[in-house]
């Protein structure tokens, strides 16, 4: 038995990368990668989505949407997929409480860092990385967690610490936390969910 699940990305996709390649490998069998759904139409997650024949959908805010109106159309659009577990791989929009609720405790997000370290507004992509150097940790990492209203406030699921180098530079760090935690991280911890959520079924 498997979960559908849409993934929801911003950028590169290279956690969405990871938990395909997982797929492939066999190590994720109770998620079913139903749909992804990026924030923009330049997303290239959207190419990796295409060439591994998950269906596609491009989402925008507009800037004059209310946000619950916004979530109003991502909850069709997931709806209308059957979607029962979403995962947040580096998604950029804030998901306001309508989308929130209706995923209580079946929305994951990764975050790049050990939560409660350098999270909340404003610190997404390599600005947590950026801010990480500046206060000079000598470890940091990251956190996958579920969603909740508050920004990276979710019950946290799993983290995985990672060194810092002398001489690292934002993008050099962002590499290895992606490379030593994220990518490994992300899919072991939605096929884990994944897998209480077909037990659940069940019982
Ligand atoms: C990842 O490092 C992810 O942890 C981060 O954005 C990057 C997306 O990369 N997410 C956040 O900062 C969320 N606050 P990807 O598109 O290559 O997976």
């Amino acid at each position: 038995m498997t979960v559908k699940t849409a993934v929801l990305v911003s950028g590169g996709g290279t956690n969405l990368q990871a938990m395909l390649d997982a797929k492939k490998a066999g190590t994720m069998p109770h998620v079913d990668f139903t749909l992804v759904v990026a924030s923009r139409a330049d997303a290239f997650a959207l190419e990796r989505a295409k060439k591994a024949s998950i269906g596609t959908a491009v989402l925008r805010k507009e800037k004059t949407e209310a946000p619950e109106a916004y979530g109003e159309r991502l909850l069709e659009l997931l709806r209308a997929h059957g979607i029962e577990l979403v995962v947040l791989a580096g998604f950029l929009t804030i998901l306001p409480e309508n989308v929130v609720r209706a995923y209580d405790h079946r929305m994951i997000n990764i975050h790049p860092s050990l939560i409660p370290a350098f999270c909340g507004e404003g610190f997404y992509g390599l600005r947590v990385h950026e801010a990480a150097l500046a206060r000079g940790v000598k470890v940091t990492g990251a956190t996958v967690h579920f969603v909740n209203e508050i920004a990276d406030g979710g019950e946290i699921l799993a983290q995985q610490p990672v060194a810092v180098r002398p001489g690292d530079t934002p993008e050099v760090l962002q590499r290895r936390v992606m490379e030593e935690a994220e990518w490994i991280l992300l899919p072991r911890t939605v096929e884990a969910v994944a897998a209480k959520m077909t037990e659940d079924r069940t019982a």
